[in-house]
């Protein structure tokens, strides 16, 4: 069973209750590790939560959601072997599979609407690494990241 961390801070509470039970629904296991509280918090600390279950392989795969995507996107993808998205639209969301093998997903829950928001967690998980002149690139970007 596939197993998916999810991370939010506070603008993204509801989204990530909706898109928990659709996954749930969905028969993927889920690793939620919050926030679940309404109260204003700081995004980095749940984007690196959802970058460090993904590295240590607590989870196959993780979804990261704040009001843009971009503060808990950018948290995460400071762990070493992140590869994060953020995405407005499914085809950025599939195309950061099967060419970058993006391994967390943002969205921001102020951005876009539940449904696109299902949309793209669709095409993600849907979608599969394609290897081969992608696995050549992003390895060039293991490699940036191995010089830092
Ligand atoms: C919180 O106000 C907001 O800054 C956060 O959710 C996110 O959009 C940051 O990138």
């Amino acid at each position: 069973m596939v197993k998916i961390a999810i991370g939010n801070d506070h603008t993204a509470l509801e989204m990530k209750c909706i898109i928990k039970e659709y996954l749930e629904q969905k028969g993927y296991q889920v690793l939620d590790l919050g926030t679940n509280a309404s109260e204003s918090c700081d995004y980095p600390v749940y984007g690196e939560k959802v970058g460090r279950a993904v590295a240590a392989k607590e989870a196959d795969l993780g979804i990261a959601i704040c009001g843009t995507g971009v503060g808990i996107s950018l948290a995460a993808g400071k762990v070493k072997g992140i590869r994060t998205c953020v995405c407005s639209e499914p085809y950025t969301a599939k195309l950061s599979r099967m060419h970058n093998d993006s391994n967390v997903l943002a969205f921001g829950a102020r951005v876009i609407g539940i449904e696109m928001a299902k949309m793209i967690t669709d095409a993600w998980l849907e979608a599969e690494f394609q290897g081969g002149r992608h696995q050549r690139r992003v390895d060039m970007i293991r490699k940036i990241e191995e010089q830092e």
